[in-house]
């Protein structure tokens, strides 16, 4: 495990997007460095989502629940994902999901044993992963990214871009020619249900928002104002 592990190189075929797509879910899948890091019966993860979506959501990495139905944000974070996107007037199934990772970051357990709770992922494994989520940025072609929290944020940007979340989120960054949001992890609104930090990522989403020329009536605009 701590033997370096240099990132893949991706050659994906021409063709349609859905093609390609196929392409890069069977070689996520077939990568042996992404396999020997997945728990028997759990599951290497790509991103899912429309392919012709104006705005990719990338979060961290896999959990629980991911990695066993091989779906990003599928879990609790991604319940209230679905709903935040659905605030926007949009449905799941209009944008893309992304992750930085493509496996729950292993903590070592018993062996055979369960996994509780999480890590972030290393600059290693991220490292690794990036190629694949630039070929999901390439197959897409998102007008807009918008990065959910800050190992997200670091993954794109690069480790130490910023010290605190909060110095840099609500700011548009570029990814690689493409405006990048920054944002709190859903999970974040998770451990701090109040109205005061709905209301935060809540207004980086009106950002997107009002930048992609989505329509937002006086109710959306207002959303979590009351304190
Ligand atoms: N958190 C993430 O960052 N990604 C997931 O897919 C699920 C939870």
């Amino acid at each position: 495990m701590s033997r370096p592990y240099p990132p893949p190189t991706l050659h994906l075929p021409d063709g349609p997007k859905a093609d390609r797509w196929a392409a890069l879910l069977a070689h996520v899948r077939a990568d042996p460095t992404c396999r020997a890091r997945v728990r028997p019966g759990k599951q290497v993860v790509l991103g899912v989502g429309n392919l012709d979506a104006r705005i990719m959501f990338v979060g961290e990495a896999p959990g629980a629940d991911e990695e066993v139905q091989g779906e990003p944000f599928v879990g609790p974070a991604g319940q209230l994902l679905n709903k935040m996107i659905i605030a926007m007037g949009l449905r799941r199934a209009d944008v893309y999901i992304g992750n930085i990772m493509n496996w729950r970051p292993e903590i070592p357990t018993t062996p055979g044993g369960v996994q509780y709770g999480n890590r972030p992922p290393t600059a290693e494994e991220m490292a690794y992963c990036l190629p694949y989520l630039r070929a999901q940025i390439d197959i897409v072609r998102p007008e807009f990214l918008v990065a959910l929290g800050s190992t997200a944020a670091q993954g794109l940007l690069g480790a130490g871009t910023f010290r605190t979340l909060g110095e840099v989120r609500g700011q548009w960054r570029d990814f690689e020619g493409r405006p990048l949001l920054i944002t709190y992890h859903p999970s974040y609104i998770l451990r701090n249900p109040t109205n005061r930090s709905k209301r935060m990522i809540w207004e980086d989403f009106l950002r997107v928002m009002d930048r992609a020329g989505l329509p937002v009536s006086e109710k959306q605009r207002g959303f979590f104002l009351d304190k």
